[in-house]
């Protein structure tokens, strides 16, 4: 099990309130305390100082070109530890892709749009759903569960293995993406043209 690292950004955002400039902090009391509180105030300082390098380079919510086939969602949560759900996961009825080290938004949203790894065997091609959770897992599903709440996009700040860049949701929180409507309408209008042409044969 990897540690949950999703809490630890919190404290640096209270602090660095306070601290604007956090390696003043190393000279503030440097005489008269003690050496091991010295000691300890520097090695916080030091760990804020990382905390907040760490922040900087917080993931941003990766919005997919119109040809991937979906559109950006919002950070929804897991469900599986809420109580009455026996366990179930928000996206439960699809099937789902773990990449360790190489996990991105595209490559789920492919994975999903295929349908690839699904028991039919692909042949229900695209699901209306993508998530990703935990910086590595995909998780495909024609429905998003009613338990799972929306949260801020914020709260899904884990980046994603294959690309730090992108958000890739968070410890039991997901980055949601939706089939585009564009995906929708290019079927329609294929459906469309399928029909004028026999409608043009019979003539
Ligand atoms: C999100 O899920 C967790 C359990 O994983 C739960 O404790 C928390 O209350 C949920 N948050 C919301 C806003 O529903
Ligand atoms: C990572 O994602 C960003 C967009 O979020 C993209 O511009 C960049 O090219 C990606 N990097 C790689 C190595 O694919």
């Amino acid at each position: 099990m990897r540690p949950l690292v999703s809490h630890v950004s919190l404290l640096p955002l209270s602090l660095s309130f306070l601290l604007p400039n956090p390696p003043v902090l190393l000279f503030l009391f440097p005489f008269p305390v003690p050496a091991l509180a010295a000691a300890q105030q520097t090695e916080r300082a030091i760990t804020i100082t990382a905390a907040i390098k760490r922040d900087n380079a917080a993931p941003s919510i990766f919005r997919p070109p119109s040809s991937s086939g979906y559109v950006y969602y919002g950070c929804y949560n897991e469900t599986t530890e809420l109580p009455d759900t026996a366990g179930v996961r928000a996206l439960h009825d699809g099937t789902n892709l773990v990449q360790p080290d190489s996990m991105t938004v595209e490559m789920c949203l492919d994975f999903c749009m295929t349908g690839a790894g699904d028991a039919d065997g692909g042949q229900t091609g695209r699901f209306q759903f993508a998530g990703l959770e935990y910086a590595w897992e995909c998780w495909c599903g024609q429905m998003l569960s009613s338990m799972s709440a929306k949260l801020p996009d914020a709260a899904c700040n884990l980046p994603c293995d294959g690309n730090t860049t992108q958000a890739c949701g968070g410890s039991l929180k997901l980055t949601v993406y939706m089939a585009g409507a564009a995906i929708a309408r290019i079927a329609w209008s294929a459906g469309l043209a399928v029909m004028g042409a026999t409608l043009f044969a019979l003539l």
